[in-house]
């Protein structure tokens, strides 16, 4: 996360926003987009990337933009603990709720985690059941506020096929073995639990999981040996 520091939205660098006349803290400037916070709101900001072209950025920025507020609205009637959307303005912006708390990433290792995961895993469930898919699952994406929120969604989309399912728990396993390497094995045999007891293709999903698993690791052996 970048060090916090404050601008008025109207002096942005690259004068490509138009954000309302308000003093907002920027939070985090991610790969993507600009984060800030005005009390209780967050606006995604999904800035120009100067190194697209053009059309491609506004197209890419767009789609992603749409999309996160879909889903969002979405999986907020299902009852999953997701930030509340306020708005999507334009094709860049989007404001929902600020919820505070730690990022997942920073804390899971020390906090309940055998709680934390098995939790993760039932509100994976859910989602799948849903038939959404996150597409980015990692701990970043993931807040700490009495229950865990997740957030992110720019990546997601729409999806009936288990295989979609099984990545999306491949994702978050290769998060947990990377940035939580003392408790990961633990950590997703009980996200797992968790997923079972919710997912309704639970089980075909796990089996799914194993094939995806073994398709990967062919793939870095022929890396390797070329
Ligand atoms: N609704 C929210 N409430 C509180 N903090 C948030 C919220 N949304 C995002 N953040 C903070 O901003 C960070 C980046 O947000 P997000 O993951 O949506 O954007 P990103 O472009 O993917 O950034 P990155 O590349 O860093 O992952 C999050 O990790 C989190 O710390
Ligand atoms: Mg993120």
């Amino acid at each position: 996360m970048g060090e916090a520091s404050e601008l008025r939205s109207d002096e942005s660098a690259d004068g490509s926003s138009n954000l309302p006349r308000a003093i907002m803290k920027l939070i985090s400037q991610g790969a993507e987009a600009k984060l800030y916070q005005d009390k209780k709101l967050l606006i995604k900001d999904r800035t120009k990337k100067s190194y697209r072209i053009k059309e491609i950025d506004d197209k890419l920025r767009g789609r992603r933009t749409r999309r996160e507020a879909k889903i969002l609205s979405k999986l907020r009637n299902f009852g999953l603990a997701v930030p509340k959307l306020y708005g999507c303005d334009d094709a860049q912006k989007i404001t929902m709720d600020f919820i505070p708390g730690d990022r997942l990433s920073e804390v899971l290792d020390k906090k309940d985690w055998k709680k934390i995961c098995k939790e993760i895993g039932e509100k994976i469930g859910l989602m799948h059941n849903n038939h959404i898919i996150h597409g980015d699952l990692t701990t970043s994406n993931m807040i700490l506020h009495k229950d865990v929120y997740f957030i992110d969604f720019g990546l997601s989309y729409e999806s009936f096929k288990v295989e979609d399912m099984a990545v999306d728990l491949h994702i978050l396993k290769q998060a947990l073995e990377s940035k939580h390497w003392k408790i990961w094995e633990k950590g997703f045999d009980t996200v797992v639990k968790g997923y079972l007891g919710k997912a309704e293709q639970g089980k075909e999903v796990m089996e799914r999981l194993v094939t995806v698993e073994k398709r990967g690791r062919y793939k870095q052996k022929a890396k390797k040996s070329i």
